[in-house]
């Protein structure tokens, strides 16, 4: 949700909404991953698909940097747009292949005893 809003308001040029709502979808990330991580703790998983779930997962906050440093080139001069959304593609896509994947290894997850 926060992160529709985040890219509604980059395409809308609401630059102040933007920042805001950049913080929001970033706690609210670190938030739901904590969440999950608590929850999961009750459950054992497929190695694999744990693993190609982690893979996603670190991978999409590796690529947070990236999207902040080209947004912050981007204040300054337009020079830097497509490169900001091509980081913001690959950061999006990484966090839905992280959720899918998570939904994927909750299929066939044992309830620890
Ligand atoms: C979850 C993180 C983010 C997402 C999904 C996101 C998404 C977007 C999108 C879709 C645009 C529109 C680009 C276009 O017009 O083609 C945009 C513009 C922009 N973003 Fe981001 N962004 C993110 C993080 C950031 C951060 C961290 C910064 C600053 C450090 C930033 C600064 C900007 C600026 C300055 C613009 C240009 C606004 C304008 O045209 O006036 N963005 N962003």
């Amino acid at each position: 949700m926060f992160l529709v809003l985040t890219i509604r308001s980059g395409k809308m040029g609401l630059r102040n909404r933007h920042y805001l709502l950049v913080t929001l979808t970033f706690f609210s990330l670190v938030g739901a991953i904590w969440q999950a991580e608590l929850f999961g703790r009750s459950f054992e998983f497929h190695q694999v698909k744990l693993t190609v779930h982690l893979c996603f997962a670190v991978s999409a906050l590796l690529s947070f940097p990236g999207v902040v440093f080209t947004g912050y080139k981007l204040m300054s001069g337009s020079a830097w747009r497509q490169s900001h959304n091509r980081w913001v593609g690959a950061f999006v896509s990484l966090v839905g292949f992280s959720v899918l994947t998570a939904l994927y290894m909750f299929v066939d997850a044992q309830r620890k005893a």
